[in-house]
């Protein structure tokens, strides 16, 4: 597949995709968000990828939607046309763990898409923001909804409403993000753990995908009780055996997908 706004590689088990509109620090316009779509719908179906790992630049993850490219929308194309949010729910379908290793700004859409991965990994110079009130709009891809489910209702207040940023270290002790590293260390930090988990059977990372994502969907006893039928189902698995096995003779684990 050739792509314009972003590079997409294989390291070892993982699918790398790197947002690439230097000039506009990333800014996410149809095309970008188009060509992710793709590139994350081709390595979701790839069964040499077992986990994808979304990054940006050193000053930038992504500065948010292109501000230029929807300054003139009216409500027609934002509504019927869905010009600015057709293309941004693809990566709600992937069922592949994808990781967001994010240096530098990630603002308004920015920060939303790193939020719709399935965790953060921050390089120290990373600030989160979502900004657009100042812009005279809202966040319109679920930043009012994921922050304060991610890091309270307080905070989450004060950033949409202040459009201030938060550095990396208020970003990991409000549970935004999972760890923070040197910058220069980002990538392979992120693309270690990314590995670490390729080296996992894929149906069982995808369970758990789907039953962490559940808790945000449903009520604690009914999320328990979905938990309990995929641990369940794992015990119909060869990996599980496998898995368990190994253990017990004192080895790693050889899973193979079954
Ligand atoms: C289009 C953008 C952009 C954006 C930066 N650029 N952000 N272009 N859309 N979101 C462009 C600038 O116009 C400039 O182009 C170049 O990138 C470098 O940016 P500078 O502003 O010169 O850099 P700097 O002074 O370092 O400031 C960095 C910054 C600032 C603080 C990140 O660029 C900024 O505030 N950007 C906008 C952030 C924002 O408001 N994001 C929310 C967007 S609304 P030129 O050609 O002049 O060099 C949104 C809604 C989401 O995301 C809805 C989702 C569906």
């Amino acid at each position: 597949m050739e792509f314009e706004c972003i590079l997409v590689e294989t390291k070892e088990k993982v699918g790398l995709i790197t947002l690439h509109r230097p000039k506009a620090l990333n800014a996410l316009n149809d095309q970008l968000m188009n060509e992710l779509g793709q590139a994350l719908k081709s390595f979701d179906q790839n069964e040499a990828v077992q986990c994808i790992v979304i990054t940006g630049s050193e000053k930038a993850f992504a500065a948010g939607a292109d501000i230029a490219a929807m300054a003139n929308y009216s409500f027609m194309d934002t509504y019927k046309e869905d010009y600015i949010t057709r293309n941004w729910e693809t990566i709600r379908q992937i069922r592949k763990p994808v990781i967001a290793a994010v240096a530098g700004y990630a603002l308004g859409g920015g920060c939303e898409l790193a939020m719709m991965c399935d965790f953060i990994i921050a390089a120290d110079n990373a600030k989160f923001g979502q900004p657009e009130i100042k812009l005279g709009t809202l966040p319109g891809a679920g930043g009012t909804q994921r922050l304060p489910r991610a890091i309270s209702k307080s905070k989450a207040m004060d950033m949409c409403l202040t459009a201030r940023m938060m550095d990396a270290e208020e970003a990991e002790r409000a549970g935004l993000v999972s760890r923070i590293v040197p910058v220069d260390q980002l990538l392979e930090e992120a693309l270690t753990a990314a590995n670490t988990i390729a080296a996992m059977s894929l149906p069982v990372i995808m369970m758990i995908k789907e039953s962490v994502n559940r808790a945000y969907e449903t009520t604690l006893s009914e999320g328990v009780h979905f938990e309990r039928r995929l641990f369940q189902a794992s015990f119909g698995t060869e990996d599980q055996k496998e898995g368990m096995k190994a253990f017990m003779e004192k080895r790693p684990a050889a899973f193979k997908n079954k």
